[in-house]
């Protein structure tokens, strides 16, 4: 095993209506809050107003963003977090999935400063202080919501990464299984899939621990014996509570215990395919996940062969083991290749070129620019 520090401050509220303790949590860090939301699915499954006459019983004033886009941009961001200056609000709360959350995070960090959130990105400036941070969210996959960690855009330099820093962890996370009911299948299957690769992103990661891969393993199946089942019933409260407590356990720093990281290219990769199109974060990595893994094959034949005998139960060759991987994707309907995305102009030239900008790689099974044009070619 590596050394680690475990670490977590995030306060879980996990189970059916525990938004009830919301009102009076929200009041411990003030009254004025800056509410962050997306693209209107909480109007439409009526959690906006939920949220707000929990709000109203507090006498709280709310300033309101709106819109945060999925693969949420720096823009968004900066213009929330001015208004959350001008306001001076003590808190602020995040009703969404990932994006929301994630936008939230660096809009927390950014309201104390006077410059762009980006600038954390890009190492010109490190946080000092946040702004408390509770969440309610609405789509499990991600696990943002116990983790410290952002991913934003940015289309002026054509960057898609993750940001990490302690500042990040929520204060409170409140997560009702119920909320996640209107989610539709494929942004469902995304997530399942998301949560898989952030496990898969542990299994290849620096270091080992026993333990720590049969944290994974039993996450994994968790996914794919119950993600299945959710995909042809969808308003099951049952599975949809453990697929939601899967993905936040699959990426809050629990399967990483004993590593020294996570490997994470993949997950750089599929980024640039959302920069580039807009491809959902579960459907890019889909697509990249068994690629990738056909790539380093013959690099890493053991560990995969060993991933592949301890998620099916039986013995696996390497290769075995990225086609079943491939087919249970399959079978929940997320795309395999890109040529199943069906994106207009999508061009192997500009996913190279952006790569290399990108200087994606991974923390342990190194990519270097030679990998990239054959890892590619496997995206089709
Ligand atoms: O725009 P809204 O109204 O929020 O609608 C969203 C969006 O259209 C909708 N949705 C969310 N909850 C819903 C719902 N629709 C109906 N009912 C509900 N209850 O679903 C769509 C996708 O939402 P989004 O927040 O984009 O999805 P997700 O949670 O998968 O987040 C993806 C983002 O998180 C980043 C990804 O890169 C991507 O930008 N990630 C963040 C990580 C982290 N912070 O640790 C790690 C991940 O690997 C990932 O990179
Ligand atoms: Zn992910």
């Amino acid at each position: 095993m590596e050394k680690f520090t475990a670490y977590n401050p995030v306060t879980l509220h996990f189970g059916k209506d525990v938004l009830n303790e919301f009102g009076n949590t929200l009041l411990q860090y003030g009254k004025k809050i800056l509410l962050v939301y997306g693209q209107g699915s909480i109007k439409k499954t009526g959690l906006y107003d939920k949220v707000g006459n929990y709000l109203k019983e507090i006498n709280a004033t709310v300033i309101e963003y709106e819109g945060i886009k999925p693969n949420p941009i720096i823009q968004d961001v900066d213009v929330a977090a001015e208004l959350g200056r001008k306001h001076k609000v003590d808190v602020i709360l995040a009703v969404g999935g990932g994006s929301v959350i994630d936008s939230a995070k660096i809009i927390s960090i950014t309201i104390p400063v006077q410059h762009s959130g980006w600038d954390f990105y890009t190492g010109k400036a490190k946080p000092l202080k946040a702004v408390p941070l509770i969440t309610i969210l609405t789509l499990a996959a991600t696990g943002t919501e116990m983790n410290p960690f952002a991913v934003l855009s940015n289309h002026e330099t054509m960057v898609k990464d993750g940001y990490g820093n302690k500042l990040l962890y929520p204060a409170h996370s409140f997560l009702d299984p119920q909320l996640t009911m209107t989610v539709p299948k494929s942004h469902t299957a995304y997530g399942i899939a998301d949560l898989i690769a952030h496990c898969l992103e542990a299994w290849f990661g620096n270091g080992d621990s026993s333990l720590g891969d049969r944290f994974i393993v039993s996450i994994i199946r968790e996914a794919m014996d119950y993600g299945p089942q959710l995909l042809g019933d969808l308003c099951n409260y049952e599975l949809r509570e453990k697929i939601m407590y899967a993905a936040t356990m699959a990426l809050n720093g629990l399967t990483l215990q004993g590593k020294s990281s996570g490997d994470w290219g993949v997950h750089s990769v599929g980024h640039i395919l959302s920069l580039l199109y807009d491809v959902p974060h579960g459907a890019s990595l889909t697509i990249v996940y068994p690629a990738w893994m056909r790539l380093v094959k013959d690099r890493i034949p053991d560990r995969i062969a060993f991933l592949g005998s301890s998620l099916f139960d039986q013995q696996l060759s390497a290769a075995e083991t990225i086609e079943k991987l491939e087919a249970f994707f399959r079978s929940i309907d997320c795309p395999v290749c890109l040529s199943g995305m069906d994106i207009p102009g999508v061009d192997k030239n500009a996913v190279y070129e952006t790569m290399i900008s990108n200087k994606v790689s991974g923390a342990n099974i190194k990519l270097t620019s030679k990998d990239y044009l054959p890892l590619i070619d496997l995206f089709w």
